[in-house]
């Protein structure tokens, strides 16, 4: 009995660990701040066809709106009310956009903010992405309705109400992060408005949530909220198919709440490795490539099932949240293609892609003063959509690096090579290395300051392969590099220090 209870917890824990990806795709790609009209043309156009697996949103409901025109990006992580209309669009056009993208075989996941309501300096008003008034001072927002009562400040300690000290747990979960009111998620009525809030959304035909601070949220009080869920919509979805679950915990070691207390909860962030990865590439702290051999795992990283990875995200590509400036994004290309290839190319982890906006970045004494920019916007505030220019990347302020070739060419490499082995290491003790991924694709980086010139085992059948990274295959032709891999499986690689992007990927559907 007690084995069958415990199996039946794990089987629930687990389910939730699975993003339900579709037709061999791989990675998720968060379009930061994209209206829904434009999420659904990109799945159509642009996402279904080249293999990525999913979406992550902006949140949906509605947010406080700020200024004007001020708008900051992150007013969207202020929530006034559950309603679904929000600076990316209304609820029909979400509802368009979810239906349109799984009919392309791409799911949608909301990035669900919980934890939270407006910050307490947020006034008095309509001033909100739906119309509905509120009034942070009286803590009170009656188109949930939440009133006074269904915050958690009588149970925060510190003077100021917010958190003081990130070494005590019951601050970082009770008190409020930087004045967000901080919702009592141990009343059964908060957990179930907000159960009903995700299940709305899954009855839509989302695929799972990408759950926002969850380091500042009770596991037991996560746990009552996901009993709470739904299945996914059987529509696209398995019968049973549980919502995937991926947790924001900011986990870089040494802090009183760790990613592990909610390893049963779902999959979670593992804010390390864009960290390691970054500091690797730029050679930092003595840091060679050579070392990422035992990448994943045996560089303390959580469990393998447990991670959600990323190079960047839309926080710390701005100096917010973890991992400072060894953190590589879009602001640094070469590096970036490099190690957002290196990620993809590696069986580590639930891969996420990041897909930003430019910003006008101004830094005073290493700070940006620019961080809080929204994304491009009309005069009125609304946001801009995304236009794709006849080069196929994107203009009016939206950088795209989904679409870049190297990096859409790489969420292709992975969906090729899934399910196996990591296998022909090869290194040259620096920052040459190069692997394999059993017999279906094999990649080889040069960050060393001087050419790479070897002969290497791909583990690939013989024959010609085009370089999905200075190029790649269309129709019987390769428009960049191609690699010659004799019977043996043996192949030679010439990258030199200066090229472009001084990294080789071939796979087995870039052959000739
Ligand atoms: C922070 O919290 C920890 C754990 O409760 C405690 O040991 C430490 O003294 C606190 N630090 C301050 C500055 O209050
Ligand atoms: C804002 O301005 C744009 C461009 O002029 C226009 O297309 C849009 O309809 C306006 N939106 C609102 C809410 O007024
Ligand atoms: C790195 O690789 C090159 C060949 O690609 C080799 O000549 C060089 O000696 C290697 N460097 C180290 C430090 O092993
Ligand atoms: C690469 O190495 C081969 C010997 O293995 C040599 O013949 C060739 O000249 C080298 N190419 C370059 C560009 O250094």
């Amino acid at each position: 009995m007690k084995l069958f209870v415990l199996l039946a917890l794990f089987g629930l824990s687990v389910a939730q660990h699975n993003p339900h990806l579709r037709q061999g795709r791989t990675s998720i790609v968060h379009l930061f701040e994209w209206r829904w009209a434009d999420i659904a043309e990109e799945c159509e156009r642009f996402l279904g066809p080249n293999g990525f697996g999913g979406v992550q949103i902006s949140p949906p409901n509605e947010h406080i709106v700020l200024g004007s025109p001020w708008r900051p990006w992150w007013q969207r992580y202020q929530p006034i009310s559950y309603n679904l209309c929000s600076r990316s669009g209304s609820e029909s056009e979400l509802r368009d956009m979810i239906t349109r993208c799984n009919n392309v075989g791409v799911n949608i996941y909301v990035d669900a903010v919980i934890n939270h309501m407006c910050g307490a300096g947020g006034g008095e008003g309509t001033h909100s992405s739906c119309g509905s008034w509120f009034n942070a001072g009286t803590k009170d927002f009656p188109s949930v309705p939440y009133s006074n009562l269904d915050f958690n400040d009588y149970k925060c300690r510190t003077s100021s109400g917010n958190i003081e000290n990130y070494s005590d747990k019951y601050q970082v979960r009770d008190c409020r992060l930087v004045s967000l009111l901080d919702l009592a998620l141990e009343k059964d009525f908060v957990r179930d408005k907000v159960a009903d809030f995700m299940n709305k959304l899954i009855d839509m035909g989302v695929a799972g949530f990408r759950v926002d601070a969850v380091k500042h949220m009770w596991p037991g009080d996560l746990d009552a909220v996901s009993r709470r869920l739904h299945n996914l919509n059987s529509k696209w979805f398995p019968d049973d198919a549980k919502p995937f679950i991926f947790q924001e915990v900011i986990d870089l070691g040494g802090e009183a709440i760790s990613a592990p207390e909610y390893f049963h909860l779902g999959r979670v962030t593992e804010f390390k490795y864009g960290a390691k990865l970054g500091t690797v590439f730029r050679k930092w702290n003595n840091e060679k490539l050579c070392y990422t051999r035992n990448w994943g795992e045996g560089w303390g990283f959580m469990p393998n099932g447990n991670a959600l990875v990323f190079i960047d995200n839309h926080d710390n590509q701005r100096g917010h949240g973890a991992g400072g400036a060894a953190i590589l994004t879009f602001w640094d290309p070469r590096l970036y293609k490099m190690s957002v290839g290196f990620m993809l190319a590696h069986p580590y982890g639930v891969t996420r892609v990041m897909s930003s906006f430019h910003w006008d970045r101004h830094f005073v004494n290493g700070k940006d003063q620019n961080d809080w920019m929204g994304p491009p916007s009309h005069g009125n505030g609304s946001t801009k959509p995304v236009p794709i220019k006849p080069d196929q990347t994107c203009g009016d302020g939206w950088v795209c690096e989904h679409r870049w070739r190297q990096i859409k060419n790489m969420v292709i490499f992975r969906n090729v090579v899934n399910g196996q082995p990591f296998t022909n290491w090869w290194d040259n003790n620096s920052n040459q290395v190069a692997f394999g991924r059993g017999n279906r694709g094999f990649i080889v980086f040069n960050n060393d300051d001087w050419d790479l010139n070897m002969t290497l085992s791909t583990g690939l059948p013989g024959g010609v392969y085009c370089d999905v990274i200075s190029g790649q295959k269309e129709g019987n032709a390769c428009t960049g590099k191609q690699i010659h891999v004799g019977s043996d499986g043996r192949a030679h690689f010439f990258i030199s220090n200066k090229d472009e992007d001084p990294f080789v990927a071939i796979h087995v559907d870039a052959k000739l």
